[in-house]
């Protein structure tokens, strides 16, 4: 084995490295001189047939020989991956001028932006707003609102009761109304804003759950002209213009004497459309002086407190000030509907 063999080797490889342009192809040229079979661990191989004096000798070049080569092949393997990464770096660059996509942002239910606006008129006129449980018993719902088991007063409220229970899904939202007065001493002024459920057939104004807004004013001399004040009020503000309303007679268990608020359809002006049944009024509200019965069963004296309560259509007046003729829209999920508003 001649020196020679040596010095031409190195050139030779170190070319070859340099040349080489991927890690595939450098890997190929690594195993043709320093793999298992490759050619400078063949001269290592073949150290063993030289004479000693001269084994040594070259022994010492070939292991330098292989040093320099595998320090030049980690040179090229950096090099190669530095390489690519400048390279995807630049296929991966971003144009951070562009506009970017906008999110679709949500927006609040229409009979959500109609209760908080409801509850904000109130509160300026000194009410509390108090919530109760969507799943009653029938003391609450019923009988505690002077409605006992047998009266066919119940029948008003097609009710869906839960199987194997003495519960039932609320059918207003008046059961509050006993809640809150056995846990608090009038004066009180409180809304009750809610969901309540009715087992009724579905149409342009009937819906199996819709929303309601009790309200209740209980004092020493709370009377029937202060309910008419601050319901007249009230829809002024709500409707920021003077609203035609009407006040009927009516039957409700739990007042007495019991009235229904009507206001001028606003959809059709008051000449007759699917919303009000064509009838050119709507009917907004169940009011009365509150039952001496209401009190006892809240644990109140009747002789000392007298007061109003009012249970108010919140989908109806939804319907009301945007114009909508289907209650039944507010349920549907349709796009096309919601993103009105
Ligand atoms: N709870 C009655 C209803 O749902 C409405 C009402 C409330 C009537 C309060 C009078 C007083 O029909």
């Amino acid at each position: 084995m001649e020196k020679i063999d040596l010095r031409l080797l190195k050139t030779r490889a170190e070319k070859e490295i340099e040349k080489s342009r991927s890690l595939k192809e450098l890997d190929g040229i690594f195993k043709k001189y320093l793999g298992k079979k490759g050619e400078i661990t063949q001269l290592f191989k073949s150290l063993k047939k030289l004479p000693e004096e001269k084994r040594a000798k070259i022994g010492r070049e070939v292991n330098e020989l292989k040093n320099f080569l595998k320090i030049r092949f980690d040179q090229k393997v950096e090099e190669i991956k530095e390489k690519i990464k400048r390279e995807t770096e630049e296929k991966e660059w971003i144009d951070i001028t562009l506009p970017g996509k906008k999110p679709v942002l949500g927006h609040l239910h229409p009979l959500t932006l109609v209760k908080r606006k409801i509850e904000e008129i109130f509160q300026v006129m000194g009410f509390k707003i108090v919530e109760g449980p969507e799943i009653e018993t029938e003391w609450y719902n019923f009988d505690a609102l002077n409605i006992p088991k047998e009266h066919p007063a119940r029948d008003f409220w097609d009710t869906l009761y839960l199987k194997n229970s003495k519960l039932l899904l609320r059918t207003h939202t008046s059961p509050v109304q006993i809640r809150f007065m056995e846990k608090n001493q009038p004066p009180l002024r409180i809304i009750v804003p809610g969901r309540v459920f009715r087992h009724e057939a579905t149409d342009a104004s009937h819906e199996i759950n819709f929303y309601q807004l009790e309200g209740l004013m209980v004092g020493k001399d709370i009377s029937a002209a202060n309910f008419r004040a601050i319901i007249e009020e009230f829809f002024k503000r709500f409707f920021q213009k003077n609203i035609k309303i009407r006040l009927r007679p009516s039957y409700f268990p739990f007042t007495e004497p019991s009235f229904e608020v009507d206001i001028s359809c606003l959809v059709c002006q008051g000449k007759g459309c699917p919303a009000c049944a064509h009838s050119g009024w709507v009917e907004m509200m169940g009011a009365g002086m509150v039952h001496p019965n209401v009190f006892k069963n809240s644990g109140l004296n009747p002789k000392f407190w007298q007061g109003f309560a009012f249970g108010l259509g919140l989908d109806r007046l939804v319907m009301m000030k945007y114009k909508i003729s289907d209650i039944r829209l507010f349920y549907s999920g349709d796009l096309r509907f919601l993103n009105q508003f």
